[in-house]
């Protein structure tokens, strides 16, 4: 989609980091934009930051993982300003922690918002792109964690690696029908998603401190404390990101690196298969000759 203003967008977890940040970047170029975050005192904070430039801003309390709610949301959406273009599926959780510490809730909780939201997004808004026939574009937040396995993020991972499977499918499905997809790929950006358990469900409340885990499992208390906050302070800024994500709309660009210095842990598990290729063909070799 080359041309954006007067377009509408629709971002889950608009509320805060890079949805927020995507929010600002599509208002800047003119869109009108439906903010849907489940945390309401964000979504006030967002409206007030806008009411001052008379911007088309609609913000929506919605949790992606429930489907009635998703689609009254698109229903509000439709009935402001029209037809949704730009399909941000963005809301995203984290925990940390070794897999022998996992739980149950923490699986669900993860993979409930993290997959099924996208699946909830892609589910409820694209018969209604397909149907209003004006093309449009679906960019899924997934993750480096979506492309390397790290230690302590055996959750996050499987979400992630989830979100990126999907979007290269769906890209070559909806070429065709005139719908660009693009997956968001970030390394650590300044946001909130170390303190994600603000918005964890009482129904699958964490049984070990996992909440503010995420890339900082390694280390306990203050430590952990101060390993986020250096974390975070070495992030990127997530004004960027809101940009590259224009950006990769208007170009159709599938994958959004956000950190291209993190292409040597993809380069290196790509040369991990290739080698392991070479062993089961030698293997296969000698089953054969012997
Ligand atoms: N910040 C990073 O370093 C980083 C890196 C890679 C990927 N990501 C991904 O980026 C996305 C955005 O995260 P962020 O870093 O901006 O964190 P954030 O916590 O600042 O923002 C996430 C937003 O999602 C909302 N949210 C959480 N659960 C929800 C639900 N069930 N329904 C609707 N909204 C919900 C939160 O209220 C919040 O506004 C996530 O998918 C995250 O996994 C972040």
């Amino acid at each position: 989609m080359q041309e954006l203003a007067g377009k509408v967008a629709f971002v889950t977890g608009g509320a805060s980091g890079l949805g927020l940040a995507m929010v600002r970047a599509f208002a800047a170029a003119g869109m009108k934009v439906v903010v849907a975050d489940v945390e309401q005192a964000a979504l006030d904070a967002v409206i007030a930051e806008f009411a001052p430039s008379n911007a088309d801003l609609l913000a929506v309390r919605v949790d992606v993982t429930d489907r009635a709610a998703m689609a009254a949301a698109a229903d509000q959406a439709e009935a402001a300003f029209g037809r949704v273009h730009v399909l941000c599926n963005n809301a995203g959780v984290g925990v940390g922690g070794s897999i022998e510490t996992m739980s149950y809730a923490d699986w669900d909780w993860v993979l409930k918002v993290n997959l099924d939201g996208v699946v909830n997004g892609v589910q409820t808004f694209l018969p209604r792109m397909l149907a209003h026939g004006e093309g449009g574009h679906i960019v899924n937040t997934a993750s480096m964690a979506g492309h390397v396995g790290a230690p302590g993020l055996s959750v996050y991972n499987t979400s992630k690696f989830a979100v990126v499977g999907l979007s290269e499918s769906m890209r070559q499905d909806l070429a065709p029908r005139g719908i660009g997809v693009s997956v968001l790929c970030p390394g650590v950006v300044r946001t909130n998603i170390f303190s994600s358990g603000r918005n964890r469900p009482a129904t699958l409340a964490a049984e070990t401190d996992t909440a503010g885990a995420v890339l900082a499992h390694d280390v306990e208390g203050a430590d952990r404390t101060a390993r986020i906050q250096s974390l975070l302070d070495g992030g990127l800024d997530p004004a960027l990101v809101g940009e590259m994500v224009v950006h990769a709309i208007q170009t159709d660009e599938c994958y959004i690196f956000t950190h291209p210095e993190l292409g040597a842990a993809s380069a290196a598990r790509a040369t991990q298969i290739a080698d392991a290729y070479t062993r089961w063909t030698s293997w296969r070799e000698q089953q054969s000759t012997g």
